[in-house]
């Protein structure tokens, strides 16, 4: 174990076997409750930490590190996604970054698969008609949907969320086509039936268009208005990655004008900000950031980052490190 005198700081309020792991790591620093610290809040906390256990909200950048100080080893991100750390500026400072990649691939797929389903079978315009206590009968031509069998689904990130989307998807009888920066494994394109297809030939062949790459200065607004003209006019966007990776203001106005069918969004370009323009379409879903958002994902997510600051502080290898 580590030695008691560490001091570890957890940014918000995290599943009890968690934070009784970090207990046992040295004195813990934990807040009442799950709300996000704002910046001043986050710098005095994290003051004199050895090890941190931060949220996708909190900005750990050189700033960050120099708030905390000299004593600073480990910054463990309860995320898989580490867009909001400064990889180079914590490296630079010997401080060693971490993520929760595996622990909620299932989470975010399965959400992945709700909001197609929600998108394609109008599912919260439905529910949206029932709650306004709206007329309604069932007729032979209300409210359809678009069926999946046979319909391409196109990925974009093919890791593992990815390919958990289209394993879910495959039992839908969806073909599956990807692009990515790398090929996966031959074995892998087998089992999924899946082809390897450039970005562009993928916009233009998918019924279904979804999104599970990281965010970085390349895919920042991938999905842009030139994008969104390249799918096709009946096809949906579905995003569980992050919000920059759309152009949310570049999507409203494709989906008011009828130029893709609909869109599914978890994520936000402005969290918890959601672009005007979406609220009042009825062509879009729109859900706060729930892909891993299950009792079971996110007790193991913090036991992740828990068990690498635990590692690091007692000088083993971290568990899942971000290269
Ligand atoms: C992640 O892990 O990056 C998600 O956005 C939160 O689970």
């Amino acid at each position: 174990m580590c030695h008691m005198a560490h001091r570890v700081v957890v940014t918000t309020r995290i599943p009890d076997p968690a934070a009784d792991l970090l207990r046992s790591a040295g004195e813990l620093w934990m807040p009442e409750d799950a709300r996000k610290l704002g910046e001043d809040e986050l710098r005095a906390a994290v003051r004199g930490a050895d090890g941190v256990v931060a949220m996708l909200h909190d900005r750990i950048d050189g700033r960050f590190a120099d708030a905390a100080g000299p004593r600073l080893r480990v910054v463990a991100n309860t995320a898989v996604g580490y867009d909001n750390v400064d990889v180079p500026a914590m490296t630079e400072r010997g401080v060693r970054v971490t993520n929760t990649p595996g622990v909620l691939t299932d989470a975010t797929a399965d959400l992945t698969l709700g909001l197609l389903l929600m998108i394609t079978r109008r599912l919260g315009e439905g529910e949206r008609l029932i709650r306004a206590r709206q007329p309604w009968s069932f007729h032979i031509s209300f409210m359809l949907g678009s069926g999946l069998r046979d319909k391409t689904l196109g990925i974009i990130g093919f890791g593992q969320i990815g390919q958990a989307v289209a394993r879910r998807a495959r039992a839908f009888g969806m073909r599956i086509v990807y692009s990515a920066r790398n090929r996966v494994d031959p074995g892998v394109e087998a089992e999924l039936d899946a082809s390897h297809l450039s970005r562009e030939q993928l916009l233009a062949e998918a019924d279904v268009v979804s999104l599970h790459c990281p965010l970085t200065t390349e895919t920042r607004h991938l999905i842009d208005a030139k994008a969104l003209e390249a799918m096709k006019q009946s096809a949906f966007l579905l995003n569980s990655s992050r919000g920059p990776v759309v152009d949310e203001a570049a999507l409203a106005v494709a989906l008011r004008d009828g130029r893709i069918a609909g869109a599914a969004l978890d994520v936000f370009e402005r969290e918890p900000e959601v672009d005007a323009g979406l609220l009042d379409l009825e062509n879009v879903v729109l859900v706060p950031h729930l892909g891993s958002a299950t009792t079971e994902t996110r007790t193991e997510m913090a036991l992740l980052a828990a068990r690498n600051v635990v590692a690091v502080l007692s000088g083993q290898p971290a568990l899942t490190p971000v290269r």
